[in-house]
């Protein structure tokens, strides 16, 4: 019987090992590469063509499918609930009064490549809108030079989609370091998962409205805050003169506007972050070594990139009851 006593952490450990890798696993082992092998082996190819096409129309088609994908994993998980149209009972996620203003070639690119695939008999219902946006995300930001990778599969199509479930969950572009790392955090994405995944401001546009109280009355010393480059500054408020057209949107990334690189990181380090939200990654202490780190390697940005993407990609992700394959995009089965 004494031989017997050794064993026992032995197995209270492989019980704690087994627990602790269960858990974390438990809400993403659906997701997998080749996902629809069997059912609709082309479905990449499909979404790819098409995605293309809508490319070679308007570049907007990179940004907005780009942004479409992060709204949609930071409001009740990556689930497609953001495409939900509003109906007369129910104002969807995206109506939220919070102005999310989400450009509507993300959502074309997704009903287009949703409609090519149900176009083929075998895959006709059998591929969630969720997982197209996944795709014809990636294949965007390929588009646009920047990295390829594998993307993950296997999500369902969420069953609820309301305005008021977006209340908290996005972030503001006056947050600071301290308020971004505890939202993403809540979404189990890290600091560097953050500031990887921001750099998708160097593609895109933003409404003067968005960064207008950088510019104008940022407070009783400084009409202009003081850690956006004034040369900078001055191009803003050319560009967004006080009380202009609300519809005036403009490029987030002023030098390489149409490129997916580095250039948000280099342009940090020049003041000319947007947002607070963009400059705060330089200005702040705690994340700058990163912001430095990936202005000099693209390389290593592009990695932890497509790592922080795969990551959000796992946000929520629906299974068995919790959803379903949508027969339309921007409406309920
Ligand atoms: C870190 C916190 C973030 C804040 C505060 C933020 C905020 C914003 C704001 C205010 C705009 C301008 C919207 C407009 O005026 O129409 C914008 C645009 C954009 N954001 Fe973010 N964002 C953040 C993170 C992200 C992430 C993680 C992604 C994707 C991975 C992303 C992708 C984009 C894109 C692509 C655009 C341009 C959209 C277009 O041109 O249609 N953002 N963001
Ligand atoms: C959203 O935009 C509308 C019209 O542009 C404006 O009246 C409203 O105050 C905005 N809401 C927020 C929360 O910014
Ligand atoms: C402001 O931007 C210009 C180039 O656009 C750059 O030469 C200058 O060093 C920047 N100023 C600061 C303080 O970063």
């Amino acid at each position: 019987m004494s031989n017997m006593r050794p064993l026992r952490p032995i197995i209270l450990l492989v019980a704690l090992t087994t627990t602790l890798c269960l858990l974390p696993n438990a809400a993403q082992a659906q997701l997998q590469q080749n996902y629809y092998a069997s059912v609709c082996p082309n479905v990449e190819s499909i979404v790819r063509g098409v995605v293309n096409t809508k490319f070679q129309q308007t570049f907007v088609t990179v940004p907005a499918t780009l942004r479409l994908f992060f709204h949609d994993c930071f409001v009740n998980g990556c689930d497609a609930s953001v495409m939900i149209a509003s109906t007369g009972g129910n104002t969807a996620e995206k109506d939220s009064p919070d102005n999310q203003s989400l450009a509507g070639d993300g959502f074309d690119t997704v009903i287009k490549a949703k409609a090519a695939v149900d176009a083929v008999p075998g895959c006709r219902n059998k591929v969630s809108c969720a997982d197209i946006l996944a795709i014809a995300t990636r294949d965007v930001i390929a588009l646009s030079s920047g990295p390829s990778y594998a993307v993950e599969l296997g999500r369902l199509d969420g069953l609820s989609s309301t305005a008021a479930s977006v209340n908290g969950k996005l972030p503001q572009p006056t947050d600071n370091l301290k308020q971004l790392n505890s939202l993403f955090a809540s979404n189990g994405l890290s600091q560097t998962d953050m500031i990887a995944l921001s750099a998708a401001h160097t593609l895109g546009f933003s409404h003067c409205s968005k960064f207008s109280n950088r510019i104008y009355n940022f407070s009783p010393s400084n009409p202009v805050d003081p850690t956006l480059n004034k040369t900078y500054a001055v191009q803003l408020q050319g560009m967004c003169p006080q009380n202009v057209d609300p519809r005036i949107a403009i490029n987030m990334d002023p030098i390489t506007p149409r490129q997916f690189d580095n250039e948000y990181y280099k342009n940090l380090q020049q003041g000319m972050g947007l947002f607070t939200s963009d400059q705060t990654l330089f200005v702040d202490r705690r994340s700058r070594p990163t912001v430095n780190t990936w202005a000099q390697n693209s390389v290593a940005f592009n990695q932890a990139f497509v790592t922080a993407m795969t990551k959000m990609g796992r946000i929520g992700v629906k299974t068995g009851s919790q959803g379903n394959i949508r027969v339309d995009c921007g409406a309920f089965n």
